[in-house]
C-alpha cells in the first residue's frame, strides 16, 4: 500500500466512524425525545389506557360454591353488546337448558313446580339478578347468566321469566 493509499484509507474509516457515531447519536436522542412526548401523549391517554385494559381483561372467572357473591359483576355489564331482544323460550334453550332441563348440579329443572314454587316467592326480580349476577345457594352454584356472558340482561331476564311462568 503506498503512502498516499493508506492516508486516504485511514481518513475513510474515520469519517465512516465519525456517520456511525452521529447516527447513534441520534438514535439515542430519539428515543429520549420519545419517552418525553409519545409515552406522555400517547400511553398516558386515557383512551389508550382504557383500550389496553379492556384488551387485557380476563374473559372469564371461577368462582367455587359458598362464595357469597361472584365477582367481576362490573366486566358482565362491559362486556354486554347491543342485541335484538329475544324470547325468553330460545334464550333458555340455548343457554339454560343444558342445565335446567335435567337438573344438573342441583339445578332446579324447568317445570318441576316443587323446586320452583319457593324461588318464585323470592320474586321475579331477585331471580332474574341471581340469573344475571350468578348465585350460589343450598342446592349449587349458579353461574352469572349460565355461564354465557355474551348474553344481555334483557335475554336473561326472559329466560327467567320463561321459567317462572313454567314453574307455576
Ligand atoms: C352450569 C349449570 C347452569 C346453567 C347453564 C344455568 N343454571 Fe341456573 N341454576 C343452576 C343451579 C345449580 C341453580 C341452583 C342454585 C341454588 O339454589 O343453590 C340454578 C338456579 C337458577 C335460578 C334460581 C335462583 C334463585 O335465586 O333461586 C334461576 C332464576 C336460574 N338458575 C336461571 C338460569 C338462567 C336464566 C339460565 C340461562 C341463561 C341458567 N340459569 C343457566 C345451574 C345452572
Amino acid at each position: 500500500m503506498s503512502d498516499h493509499d493508506k492516508k486516504f484509507f485511514d481518513n475513510f474509516l474515520l469519517i465512516i466512524g465519525v456517520m456511525v457515531f452521529v447516527t447513534l447519536m441520534l438514535f439515542l436522542l430519539a428515543q429520549s425525545m420519545s419517552e418525553d412526548t409519545q409515552e406522555q401523549w400517547t400511553k398516558q391517554d386515557p383512551a389508550f389506557k382504557a383500550a389496553t385494559e379492556a384488551r387485557l381483561k380476563p374473559a372469564g372467572y371461577a368462582v367455587k360454591t359458598g362464595d357469597a357473591e361472584p365477582v367481576a359483576a362490573a366486566a358482565v355489564a362491559a362486556v354486554e353488546v347491543e342485541q335484538a331482544p329475544r324470547s325468553g323460550a330460545d334464550v333458555f334453550n340455548e343457554a339454560c337448558a343444558a342445565c335446567h332441563v335435567a337438573g344438573v348440579a342441583g339445578a332446579p329443572r324447568l317445570g318441576d313446580t316443587a323446586a320452583w314454587t319457593d324461588r318464585i316467592a323470592k320474586g321475579r326480580d331477585t331471580l332474574v339478578e341471581h340469573a344475571i349476577k350468578g348465585f350460589a345457594g343450598s342446592a349449587g352454584y349458579m353461574p352469572a347468566k349460565g355461564g354465557r356472558m355474551d348474553l344481555s340482561d334483557a335475554d336473561t331476564a326472559a329466560a327467567v321469566e320463561y321459567m317462572m311462568e313454567k314453574g307455576q
